[in-house]
């Protein structure tokens, strides 16, 4: 991992291998670039047909100007001035981030694009566009591609005026959130053969361990004690016996902890109601929403905010076998709820109903869930929005805002009220299917049944949490979504937080 620093500099006075300097859409000299007096870097980005456009980006060797000290300066477009924000900078600095890893030392005044407000914001997502944007996963490859990020040092240069306190802060949040994240994309990338329940209870645990934070696994015979009965039956075809991993971070005194839960299906088959070969071919990532949780708590113990935190993810494999639960069976949840399973593949809220059940009887201050839970919600709103669905106003509008301001963005969908009905059962107190059409809130109703009065936020993250395709910052895989919109929020309940 490189260091970085912040520094008010002049850009040309920093001896660097690379200098990444901004472009707007015109293309117009973005902070930095009219500083470099013997090379006319505008001319040479014009003539090389580039308009400041995002994705566009010229690397310009430094062949003689004596007054310029870095080796070379790297332009990329980030598009219209009016536009800009931090995750401009994040996308902008992500899109080129594999060719800044061939390099020793970096510098950028990326976050120099934003409005002055926004500075602190901008290193942050420069920070971590520079990290998550050079994420690979090549732990399987027996041939490494050789080039492993060399970069040392990376300088992120900010205006005259900046707040080098504030900077400093920022960088080492975007660092934290960063690494938080691409330990979330290992996990979810690793194949379930790698990563049955216990393992990832293990991962977990060794984290826990690494940051400070107390951990408790509770194994099958503990499950079964405490009535855990939606974990159990979902398990219960796996040869690989289900978990449920208890974390807690101890900032905030006495406060009510804020709650999390995240669904951990290690493997979805779809048990009995098994899924075609094409619908189970990333299923391995079917415990992104415990991956982002179990990120989330090892970024906040890093940070140390003024808040407590728990967490409690259930994990399962999901699987056909003489000893899987049928399509017709009741299972008994924690708490006493009963639940009818008419599809053994709508498993994630029946191990999701046991831990927010859990979650409720400890009378936390809120309750958030994170789950890659319907095909439907990824039909209502493609990859890269989650959906947002719950009981509380207020929590909805702050996970919102946390996630616009993370550049992981949710959208919400209406608990609409007749729709509850479809979750009637005739022989329990609820089913775990309705119609197919609005299958992302039937979902969320289900859930609902096992938060109580908690003000409580479900989140779907089936379409954000795998990238079927690379994006600007993350390669195809996991993308770790969303433990910065997480982290953002629980840093902004935080006693102290800032409130503009
Ligand atoms: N894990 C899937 C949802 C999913 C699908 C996530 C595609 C990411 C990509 C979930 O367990 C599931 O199978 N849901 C069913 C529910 C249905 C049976 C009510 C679905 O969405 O089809
Ligand atoms: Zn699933
Ligand atoms: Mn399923």
């Amino acid at each position: 991992m490189p260091t970085f620093v912040f520094s008010t500099d002049r850009p040309t006075d920093l001896d660097v291998d690379v200098l990444v300097l901004p472009v707007f859409e015109g293309p117009e000299a973005g902070p930095g670039v009219k500083d470099v007096k013997g090379i006319d870097l505008l001319a040479l980005f014009s003539a090389a047909g580039s308009k400041g456009k995002r994705g566009e980006s010229l690397l310009v060797p430094n062949t003689g100007d004596k007054a310029l000290r870095a080796k070379a300066v790297l332009l990329v477009g980030v598009g219209e001035r009016s536009d800009a924000d931090p995750d401009v900078c994040r996308r902008a600095i992500g899109r080129v981030a594999h060719q800044l890893a061939k390099r020793k030392t970096a510098a950028t005044t990326l976050p120099q694009i934003v409005s002055s407000k926004e500075q602190v914001d901008a290193v942050q997502a420069t920070v971590e566009g520079v990290l998550l944007g050079s994420y690979r996963f090549d732990r399987y490859k027996s041939k490494k591609d050789g080039d492993a990020s060399r970069l040392g040092k990376v300088t992120i240069l900010g205006a005259g005026k900046a707040d080098a306190k504030a900077s400093k802060e920022a960088i080492r949040r975007g660092q934290v959130i960063a690494e938080s994240q691409m330990w979330a994309r290992d996990l979810v990338n690793t194949p379930a053969l790698d990563l049955p329940p216990a393992e990832l209870a293990k991962a977990a645990q060794a984290m826990a361990k690494e940051v400070g934070i107390t951990s408790k696994v509770w194994t099958e015979p503990e499950l079964k004690k405490g009535g855990f009965g939606g974990v159990l039956g979902v398990g219960q075809g796996s040869i690989r016996p289900p978990r449920l991993i208890e974390l807690r971070y101890s900032g905030g005194g006495k406060g009510a902890p804020i709650a999390l839960t995240g669904k951990g299906i290690a493997f979805d088959s779809g048990g009995l109601s098994i899924k075609d070969a094409t619908g189970m071919e990333w299923m391995k990532s079917d415990m992104g929403g415990a991956a982002s949780i179990l990120g989330t708590m090892r970024a906040i113990a890093l940070l140390k905010p003024k808040v407590n935190v728990i967490a409690a993810i259930p994990s399962a494999e999901n699987m056909p076998s003489g000893s899987a639960i049928r399509p017709g069976d009741v299972l008994k949840h924690r708490g006493g709820t009963t639940s009818e399973v008419l599809n053994t593949d709508a498993e994630g809220r029946l191990v999701l109903a046991d831990s927010l059940a859990f979650l409720a009887e400890k009378k936390p201050r809120v309750i958030i869930d994170t789950a890659t839970l319907t095909g439907a919600c990824m039909i209502a709103l493609g990859t890269d929005i989650w959906g947002a669905m719950g009981n509380d106003r207020e929590l909805i509008r702050d996970v919102l805002a946390a996630g616009d301001a993370a550049g992981e963005p949710g959208w919400e969908l209406p608990m609409h009220e007749p729709y509850r009905k479809l979750i009637d059962s005739d022989i329990a107190d609820i089913k775990n299917i309705g119609k197919r059409y609005g299958g992302a809130i039937t979902a969320a109703m289900f859930l609902r049944e096992f938060v109580g009065d908690v003000p409580w936020v479900h989140l779907d993250i089936a379409g954000p949490a795998f990238a079927e395709r690379a994006g600007d910052y993350w390669p195809k895989g996991a993308t770790g979504s969303p433990v910065r919109a997480l982290v953002g929020y629980v840093l902004s309940k935080a006693d102290g937080a800032r409130t503009s």
